[in-house]
């Protein structure tokens, strides 16, 4: 029988069968090292999501390429699949950035954070996203759509913008409204949204986004077809300076892992609770349980997902994974992620670093 050891030591390594190079299966997670594909090429996916579709799982992420102009958009959101979270299959390029100078998407410009759900009423894979327009660093400040019949795409681009312009947030005070405020700036436009996630609760989907000047985070529905927003929205946490959210739900109540605004560098992560998705959102603390460096990094990552396991997975318990990226500005293609269990200390979500890990390992979690 192979040796155990023998079959983790050579994970990732690329073997030659019949003639076809294939990369070795692995069996565990092994959060900031290079995660090689099934060709044997480091997986291209930051910033990135999860779906589950049909029975496999689905990786969605911003292709990056080498050197610093690798932060900009110049090939697309690449796409890989799954059956185990650990070993991915290639699926190519599932929405290309567009040779049309005039396009929003065009080649060169910024397009982070992409996450798709599958809207089963109308039978099609909806992906948002964070874009900037091309020669115009962050200042544009949209949220982008794309849908698709196929989970591996080709994503077809619908539009891009502001969010929700002329409509106020459900929960907007007198004085959030005044007129010195930037949600008031942005009232006519509509309100900026970089960071973002889409959230699905139900039949509802939530983009949420970080929105005025990166100040507060605001919580948008969906319409039904989950490809605009239906103009109800909220503002959470404002002034927190709370950026890449990604929320789940357990045991009837959401959860949200967000990092503060340190731009490329990694910061103090936090948690956030609430009994629903609008809020209010209750802090509780920073959800690193380790070494101060780790407490004030986030193990070197900043928050992009959390993967909720089947309950065939989880042994009867909700379990899920947290899921960051370890940005590499300087060389944009050199991105590491920090996939770790999320455990539980009494009713607050915790992480703790674990060189390897697999889904057989017994975790916390509650
Ligand atoms: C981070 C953000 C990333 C990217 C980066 C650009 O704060 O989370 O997605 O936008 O800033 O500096």
């Amino acid at each position: 029988m192979m040796d155990r050891r023998a079959l983790l030591i050579g994970a990732g390594a690329v073997t030659l069968l019949g003639g076809v190079a294939r990369a070795a299966r692995s069996a565990a997670f092994r959060p900031g090292e290079v995660w090689n594909d099934n060709n044997g090429v480091a997986i291209n996916a930051h910033g990135g999501g999860l779906l589950r579709h049909a029975g496999r799982w689905w990786w969605y992420g911003e292709h990056k390429t080498a050197g610093k102009a690798g932060n900009t958009a110049l090939v697309g959101v690449h796409a890989y699949s799954s059956t185990d979270l650990v070993n991915w299959r290639d699926e190519g390029i599932a929405l290309p950035v567009s040779d049309d100078p005039d396009s929003p998407i065009a080649r060169g410009c910024i397009l982070e954070r992409p996450k798709v759900v599958y809207n089963p009423r109308t039978r099609t894979f909806v992906m948002w996203f964070h874009l900037e327009l091309k020669g115009q660093g962050y200042a544009a400040a949209q949220a982008g759509v794309a849908i698709a019949r196929r989970p591996q795409g080709p994503f077809r681009f619908l539009r891009a913008g502001r969010v929700n312009p002329g409509i106020w947030p459900a929960n907007a005070t007198a004085e959030d409204k005044a007129p010195d405020t930037t949600l008031a700036r942005d009232f006519a436009g509509g309100q900026m949204a970089r960071d973002m996630t889409v959230f699905v609760d139900g039949d509802t989907a939530w983009q949420v986004y970080a929105s005025e000047e990166n100040a507060t985070l605001q919580i948008a529905r969906l319409a039904p077809d989950w490809t605009a927003h239906d103009g109800y929205y909220v503002r959470a946490l404002p002034d927190g300076g709370n950026e890449a959210p990604a929320l789940f739900k357990a045991k009837g109540r959401y959860y949200m892992f967000a990092s503060g605004l340190t731009g490329w560098r990694p910061n103090p992560g936090r948690v956030y609770v609430a009994d629903r998705v609008t809020g209010p959102w209750r802090s509780l603390g920073n959800p690193v349980r380790g070494s101060e460096e780790d407490r004030k990094t986030t193990f070197h990552s900043q928050s992009t997902f959390v993967v909720p396991l089947p309950p065939e997975r989880s042994g009867g318990e909700p379990r899920f994974i947290f899921m960051a990226d370890r940005w590499r500005p300087d060389n944009a293609i050199d991105g590491r992620y920090v996939w770790l269990p999320v455990e539980w200390d009494g009713e607050t979500p915790v992480l703790r670093w674990r060189d390897r890990w697999t889904l057989a390992d017994g975790w916390n979690a509650r």
